[in-house]
């Protein structure tokens, strides 16, 4: 799209942002989409089959990611930069170091303070996009020199702020806040969305449960059936310590809800969300017992199509919703 800021600062034909999602967003994925002219990223624990504590290894497999991607097209791609709460730093500070080290082009950095690797990362010439879920933290991201600022809105999947601003009034509020370009993520789904998000103010788009459901995703296939069964009211909130997630309803949120309103210990609690973390329900394909993160977009998806198809019809039928806008838009007037 010419002239739209996301597509300039990045190179991109679509300003369509593939979220980055744990265990969900491997090299295929992010490949698959920044060749079909999106942004494609990689995620927490992109093509790994175990969990690991060996930050060296975390590193090395985030290389090996990055250097696929890399055999598997020239466009650029993103790096997700978790920014890691305590003894977790040094996680997220490798990824940064292997980010740089290997030249990736885009970082994407969620879950903390903007200020914590703007500099390093803009220093060493990536551009960087900072999630946030207040107007008050894209202030504050701008300040810190990021690029652009994505706008997480509660309806979206997987981890974000302790604020429930839907994507409808946060991208307004962020785009009359800020001067740098905005992102909106949270529910996008098609191109009705991605107008939508347009209309609200945003330069572009970022979807996560809808590439999660692709042919390319790394995501279980029974994940993937699940979303696809799945009804409008099929994910739920799950507060925990320190942010809001939205997962698929299952035995495994009824479960951690109920412990929390019987005031079960927080270590307590912890120890259950890590012994069906997210690696047993997205990567194992445990859909009941354990955690799956997933929006609420989930009850539009209806098929598991390829990253491809999905910038395509929204390309192709962008057009057709911007014809039923204007003639809607004319009957308003
Ligand atoms: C399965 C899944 C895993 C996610 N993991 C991460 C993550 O590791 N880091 C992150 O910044 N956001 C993560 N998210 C949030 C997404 O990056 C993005 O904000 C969200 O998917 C956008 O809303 P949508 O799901 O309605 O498209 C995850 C989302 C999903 C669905």
């Amino acid at each position: 799209m010419e002239g739209n800021r996301i597509c300039e600062l990045m190179g991109i034909r679509y300003p369509i942002v593939q979220a980055p999602m744990n265990w969900v967003s491997g090299a295929n994925l992010a490949a698959a989409v920044s060749l079909a002219g999106g942004l494609g990223t990689l995620g927490p624990n992109a093509g790994a089959d175990s969990i690991t504590t060996d930050v060296e290894l975390a590193g090395k497999r985030m290389r090996d990611q990055i250097r696929k991607v890399k055999g598997l097209t020239e466009e650029p791609f993103a790096v997700n930069i978790a920014v890691g709460i305590g003894e977790h730093r040094k996680y997220s500070q490798r990824i940064v170091e292997v980010v740089i080290e290997e030249e990736v082009p885009v970082a994407i950095v969620s879950v903390g303070r903007p200020d914590v690797y703007a500099d390093v990362l803009k220093n060493a010439g990536i551009k960087v996009l900072h999630a946030i879920s207040t107007a008050r933290h894209a202030k504050k991201a701008e300040e810190c020199g990021v690029d652009a600022v994505i706008c997480e809105g509660f309806e979206a999947g997987g981890h974000k702020g302790f604020t429930e601003l839907t994507t409808f009034v946060l991208t307004p509020m962020v785009a009359d806040a800020v001067k740098i370009p905005v992102i909106a993520g949270g529910g996008i789904g098609d191109a009705r969305g991605v107008l939508a998000a347009l209309a609200l103010g945003a330069d572009g788009a970022y979807m996560g449960t809808r590439f999660m459901v692709t042919k390319e995703s790394d995501s279980h296939p029974r994940v993937k059936e699940s979303v696809v069964k799945g009804e409008d009211a099929c994910t739920v909130t799950l507060p925990k310590d320190f942010m809001l997630a939205r997962d698929l309803s299952n035995a495994f949120t009824k479960r951690y809800l109920g412990m929390r309103t019987a005031g079960v210990s927080p270590q307590e609690l912890n120890d259950y969300l890590n012994a069906h973390s997210p690696y047993y329900g997205q990567h194992l394909g445990d859909v009941e017992g354990a955690e799956v993160c997933c929006g609420q977009v989930a009850g539009l998806i209806e098929s598991v199509k390829g990253a491809q198809e999905i910038l395509e019809d929204i390309a192709k039928e962008i057009n057709t919703c911007f014809k039923d806008l204007k003639k809607k838009m004319n009957e308003f007037l």
